[in-house]
């Protein structure tokens, strides 16, 4: 339904790689994603995709003013991190189930303005809007609108927002709104609020959405306007945190204005009502500071908020602005990927990384939660997403970010101590499958705290991170107690069997619909290499730290022989195959299952979650998303080509992608074994995915692990890159589609820029020290910038 659209929207051109793919209203652009008729009906999608956050706070796109039809609309500001929490309802319990959810609150909603003329208030749902564009920009890190509105008397006003979340100051967010009447003088007011009147989505049937908290979460607790501030305060119900909202308001008009407070039990703000003048422009600068409890003491928290919040006038919107775009370009210098000759994939690429910085929490106790900051999916958890998906565009792009990350599990460790004595281990850790404050908080353990995998994606994860930076420090002080904490867990959680080797039972591959086996092969090669990487950390700290070594040993009573077992372990772990086949089974009993009946399941029963009691699926060789795959992309140093396809065509078959996390692993592993159409055809469903909103829920947030996946698709994929032994090597190919493409990675210190063409691929080392590598069978070495140009393979 398109609302009041008066003017023609834009012609939205195809990029000839997508030509049935494209069924949205974004308007094609390198650099942002634009919309120029406002639809009701894309009105909750648009406003995940054009969310701005800083990696602390987030906010949704929705308009500053609101809409007046709240069916469309989830007014949302969240803060990584903060959250409230509830007892988990169970019909039945069982030992150890988790007590308590957590849910990333919904919270002050400091952004709102609203314009009104003669006692009408401007509102996208309701007003005729003339003219209307709204666009974010991946190099300014700010979300622009700009309407012509003509009230029911005829006065046409221009009203333009500009809004920004600081990526240099935390706790910093700024709205700048500019009003100009067009063919009039008169009166306009301008309302700006802090609204305490906000609420969480509550529980739906869909088990992604939706939280155990119902009515108002928070508390409002005290409510100030001394003249351009205002102030509220409010506390959690359970979880007792404190949050301050501080909102300084600068208003710069030539024409006469008076100032009014109002006030209702929810709300504060200030009225401003304006003599304006034909063609005057009125700007009103908002700066908008959140600060809570969970970082800080009262004192602290209030203090920090009005340092920034001081500081910030006295910059100025134009200047943070500019500190934003100097922020951006970094990032960009460090980590663009170009994609030439497919504009509609190049949108795509840029808008997931984007999205995934402004999602990332980057001070050690936040982390990135499944629908980054722009939406209530997943109750703002953090999952595995983070190591297997998240992590490695920032350890080979912004490796600092990937640390904080890591510091986060360490952060949280004394949590994962405890959920190992819950669930019956005597030492070690546990790691949590859902979380934000390192507890355990899901109720449904088949797909949870069965999926034991999370340690050791954690180690992979800290792995990875070393060999790309040689972070000794971080590896020595933190990443080592992790990994002999996580080790204990598969230590003691394994046994012996005859004929086997060393078995894992009881536990849920990354696969969710098949739950609760015996030797799944994904989680016994990653425990595998966790064992190992262990064993070896232990050894690394032995030799060479050595009184770290001793005094960690002390703290956490680790025992030699303990060690020794690691690697007996490792040694000696069972990877089912099937000798029939010739292929990796998924776990032991997998293969024996009948294969689900996909034939005769129609398009409207995908997802099957939502359409199949889970034993009903469980029953199945049916796999959610990739399994056994991705560890032939982890560990495809391991496997020769020929399995590799083997494996790859048989779980393909069986493989429904219901999760957002797996068409991005199968394009990677479809680039190694050299199916390449079908790499670019599961890419093509990442790059864009919620973009063109594939899933149909892009509106709960968008799918962080994905966005961040298709930045693997080029990178590991197309680019073929892999770190083995120490040794970068590139194996790039180019889709038929492109002409061109290239990305950036960080090594140890080096930034290297790879550019693809048809027949020649060319390294240039911008930032480092030479190094030599490998490009495919022959090494090259590079040598700070030279450009290397080598001819692709036939
Ligand atoms: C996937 C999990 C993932 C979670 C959050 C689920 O649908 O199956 O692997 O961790 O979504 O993204």
């Amino acid at each position: 339904m398109i609302w009041h659209a008066l003017c023609m929207p834009n012609f939205i051109k195809k990029g000839d790689a997508a030509m049935n793919e494209l069924k949205n209203d974004i308007l094609l652009d390198e650099w942002k994603i634009i919309e120029e008729t406002f639809d009701l009906d894309n009105s909750l999608k648009n406003e995940t995709l054009f969310s701005i956050g800083n990696g602390y706070i987030g906010m949704r796109g929705n308009f500053e003013e609101g809409l007046k039809d709240k069916r469309y609309t989830v007014e949302g500001t969240y803060l990584n991190g903060f959250y409230d929490t509830h007892q988990i309802k169970y019909g039945e319990k069982a030992y150890a189930f988790p007590e308590i959810g957590q849910t990333m609150l919904n919270v002050l909603n400091a952004k709102v303005i609203k314009v009104i003329v003669d006692d009408e208030e401007f509102n996208m749902s309701e007003s005729i809007i003339q003219k209307y564009r709204r666009e974010l920009d991946f190099k300014e890190a700010t979300l622009k609108r700009e309407v012509v509105w003509k009230t029911k008397t005829g006065k046409e006003v221009e009203i333009k927002t500009e809004r920004l979340v600081s990526f240099n100051e935390k706790h910093l967010a700024a709205v700048r709104l500019i009003v100009r009447p067009l063919n009039f003088d008169g009166k306009i007011k301008i309302v700006s609020l802090i609204d305490g009147d906000v609420k969480n989505l509550s529980a739906e049937d869909d088990p992604r959405v939706g939280s155990g908290i119902s009515g108002r979460p928070l508390k409002i607790d005290e409510k100030s306007a001394a003249e351009n501030r205002l102030k509220m305060t409010a506390m959690t119900k359970n979880s007792n945190f404190k949050l301050l909202c501080i909102v300084d308001n600068i208003i710069n008009t030539e024409d006469g204005y008076n100032t009014n407070v109002i006030e209702d039990d929810y709300k504060i703000g200030l009225i401003y009502d304006i003599n304006a003048n034909r063609n005057k422009e009125t700007v009103l600068d908002k700066y908008i500071t959140y600060a809570t409890t969970r970082d800080y003491n009262e004192n602290e928290a209030e203090n920090k908020a009005v340092e920034v919040l001081n500081k910030a006038t006295e910059a100025g919107f134009n200047r943070i602005k500019e500190e934003q775009g100097l922020y951006l370009k970094k990032f960009w210098d460090m980590a663009d990927i170009e994609i030439y000759g497919d504009l509609f994939l190049q949108q795509g690429i840029r808008f997931n990384m984007f999205h995934i910085l402004q999602s990332v929490g980057r001070d050690g106790f936040t982390n990135i939660a499944a629908k980054g900051l722009t939406g209530e999916g997943y109750e703002g958890h953090y999952f595995w997403d983070t190591e297997m998906y998240i992590i490695p565009l920032f350890t080979y792009t912004k490796p600092e970010v990937a640390r904080k990350l890591l510091e986060y599990r360490y952060n949280t460790l004394d949590k994962a101590r405890e959920r190992a004595r819950q669930m019956s281990h005597n030492k070690g850790a546990l790691y949590p499958w859902r979380t934000i404050n390192g507890e355990e908080c899901s109720a449904y353990y088949p797909a949870s705290t069965a999926q034991y995998h999370i340690n050791a994606d954690i180690a992979y994860a800290i792995k990875k991170y070393f060999e790309a930076t040689g972070d000794y420090e971080f590896l020595v002080n933190y990443g080592a107690e992790i990994l002999f904490e996580t080790a204990r867990i598969f230590a003691d959680l394994g046994h012996y069997a005859e004929g086997k080797g060393f078995c894992i039972d009881g536990v849920t591959g990354p696969d969710e619909y098949t739950a609760v086996v015996n030797n799944n092969a994904y989680t016994n090669i990653m425990a595998k290499d966790h064992l190992d990487f262990a064993y070896y950390v232990s050894n690394l700290l032995k030799e060479k730290y050595e009184n770290i070594y001793y005094k960690l040993k002390e703290k956490i009573q680790l025992d030699e022989s303990e060690i020794a077992e690691w690697k007996r372990a490792a040694d000696n772990m069972y990877i089912p195959y099937d000798e029939r086949l010739k292929i990796h089974a998924q776990d032991d009993t997998f293969l024996n299952k009948k294969v689900w009946d996909f034939e005769n399941t129609p398009k409207e029963k995908y997802p099957l979650l939502l359409n199949y009691h889970p034993l009903v699926i469980y029953r199945h060789q049916v796999c959610k998303q990739a399994d056994w795959v991705l560890a032939l992309f982890l560990h495809g140093e391991k496997f020769d080509k020929e399995q590799k396809i083997r494996d790859y065509e048989y779980y393909e078959k069986v493989t429904t992608h219901d999760s957002s996390l797996s068409p991005c692993v199968f394009s990677i592993v479809a680039c190694d074994i050299g199916y390449t159409e079908k790499a670019y055809e599961y890419f093509m469903r990442t790059a864009r995915m919620d973009l063109d909103d594939h899933h149909g829920n892009t509106k709960d947030g968008i799918h962080a692990a994905n966005m961040a996946g298709s930045w693997m698709g080029i990178v590991f994929g197309f680019g073929g890159f892999r770190i083995y032994s120490d040794k970068i090597s590139f194996k790039p190919i180019i889709p038929g589609h492109w002409n061109k493409y290239s990305f950036k990675v960080n090594y140890k210190g080096r930034l290297i820029k790879v550019t693809v063409e048809k027949e020649t691929v060319s390294f240039e080392l911008i930032e480092g020290q030479g190094i030599n590598i490998n490009f495919y069978e022959k090494e090259v070495e590079l040598k700070k910038s030279e450009l290397v140009k080598e001819k692709m393979p036939l």
